[in-house]
């Protein structure tokens, strides 16, 4: 594969002592700067309060690179390049203390591609913003990523976008859901788009329902302060399914260019049916993990893996049925769920078509089954399309589910980069295809806004699930009162 290198850059982190930038960020621009994408001469800014020199910053780096990068992808003398490339800067972002050193680092090179990343609590990228803008260092070519979620509802989400829009335009704002930057992601709409096959079955006639499964075996991992604040609605819902259930959804969109993929998916959520007070019992099922087992291990409850001693009604589970109005999606619903302390760590996405119409096959033959399109995302990222076929020999008829299986892993033999590489690489590009646009999160947002409201209403707390199980049981009654299953295969 050829990597384009592109624009030698500056990118400051704000928030670069925290989880998300030692985890993820700096090992992604470790894999960018191996492979020759990242120029020499870009340096990496890495902003926060605590008092370090760069020597200590770069300590922290090289452990957290160590961590998070697989042996066989360590090259020492690269790393030490990479290393030499990130400089310290003391700076409290929301308050004045600390922007001079910012500044003057910055000058060294004015005319670069600037990119400011907030990799910290999304109350602070206004406040972050604004001193930017008082601060002179945004210039045209500077862009600003938010991570999500953006905003805590409706009203946050709006205030963030209207602060951080007195200083960045919309195309200079790169709101990040590393959903869409996952491979498996981009290629739903090669899939679709790239394929004559699909898109004439893409509809109401022919597919039955479709379900979107994100389940992980990880709890709260540490991060029970912003969790217990947000739940799997905001965490995981607003986004990172909405934003799967849209590329699954849209209409073709003209071209690939940023603006025409964000209309298409932003008119399916506002083609999303609102879920009213009323329904949201038996469209929505919210849970939360007690003590269990996964994969084999004991494993805590919600509330003590939070340190709490009170009671918590946040929710690690969510499966919510949606419906989009559209002549394409009409009486095709959308399952939707996603949980912590699940039995397996998958994503995947199952298309059901409709059974055939009518069966020509004596009943002892066989019992048919309608096709299915599993689209795994991860792990084992692939794809597979159940169908019925005879089964061999002279015995008589009988036809069984057979499967078009195609692993992804074997068919390309290649690392999975992971999604963060790619969307830094498009923010210094420019590219914002794979961003959220400011109207689709505030579209999200009024989407599952109502849920929120009618549970913070309601007196009953979360169904308890055990931990290493698919959730509560309502979440099966969700679906088995369509007469449809959960598709779930325990490795
Ligand atoms: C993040 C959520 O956005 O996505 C986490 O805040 C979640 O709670 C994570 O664990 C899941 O991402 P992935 O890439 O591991 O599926």
């Amino acid at each position: 594969m050829k990597i384009v290198p592109v624009a030698t850059f500056d990118c400051v982190v704000f928030g670069a002592t925290g989880d998300l930038t030692l985890r993820k960020l700096l090992p992604a621009l470790y894999y960018r700067f191996r492979d020759g994408q990242i120029p020499p001469d870009s340096r990496i800014l890495a902003a926060a309060r605590s008092n370090l020199d760069d020597a200590e910053y770069r300590h922290r780096a090289i452990d957290a690179l160590h961590k998070h990068i697989a042996r066989t992808d360590w090259d020492e003398p690269v790393a030490r390049r990479f290393l030499s490339r990130v400089f310290y800067v003391r700076v409290d972002g929301a308050s004045i203390e600390g922007w001079e050193k910012l500044e003057q680092l910055l000058a060294e090179h004015s005319d670069r591609v600037r990119v400011f990343y907030m990799a910290t609590s999304p109350d602070l990228y206004g406040p972050i913003s604004r001193n930017i803008g008082a601060h002179g260092v945004a210039t045209k070519n500077s862009r600003v990523v938010l991570e999500k979620p953006i905003g805590h509802d409706l009203k946050s989400a709006r205030e963030i976008n209207d602060q951080v829009a007195e200083v960045f335009s919309e195309a200079q704002t790169f709101r990040i859901d590393h959903y869409l930057g996952k491979e498996t992601v981009q290629n739903l709409l090669a899939l679709r788009f790239a394929n004559s096959i699909f898109e004439r079955l893409w509809n109401t006639d022919v597919i039955d329902h479709v379900q979107i499964t994100v389940a992980e075996t990880v709890g709260v991992e540490g991060r029970g302060g912003y969790y217990d604040r947000s739940g799997a609605l905001r965490d995981m819902v607003q986004n990172h399914l909405l934003q799967l259930l849209c590329l699954l959804a849209l209409d073709s969109p003209i071209s690939m260019d940023a603006n025409s993929v964000r209309d298409e998916k932003l008119k399916v959520l506002r083609a999303l049916r609102p879920i009213r007070p009323h329904e949201v019992a038996t469209l929505t099922v919210r849970g939360q993990y007690g003590p269990g087992a996964v994969e084999g291990k004991p494993v805590p409850g919600y509330l003590e893996d939070l340190g709490a001693n009170y009671p918590s009604r946040t929710e690690t589970f969510v499966a919510l049925k949606a419906e989009i109005h559209t002549w394409r999606w009409a009486n095709v619903p959308f399952y939707v769920r996603t949980g912590k302390r699940l039995p397996q760590k998958v994503s995947e996405i199952v298309i059901q078509f409709r059974a055939v119409p009518f069966s020509i096959f004596p009943i002892e033959a066989a019992d048919l089954q309608p096709n299915r399109l599993i689209i795994r995302l991860q792990p084992e990222e692939g794809m597979r399309l159940e169908m019925m076929t005879k089964e061999p020999g002279p015995g008589g008829l009988r036809l069984r589910p057979t499967a078009l299986d195609i692993s992804f892993e074997k068919a390309f033999a290649t690392r999975y980069p992971d999604s963060y590489e790619r969307l830094l690489m498009d923010t210094v590009r420019g590219n914002a295809t794979l961003f959220m646009r400011r109207d689709e999160v505030e579209a999200a947002w009024a989407w599952v806004e109502p849920i929120i409201e009618a549970w913070e209403s309601r007196a009953e707390s979360p169904r308890l699930y055990p931990a290493g199980s698919w959730g509560p049981t309502s979440a099966i009654a969700l679906i088995e009162r369509d007469r449809r299953t959960w598709h779930e295969e325990v490795a």
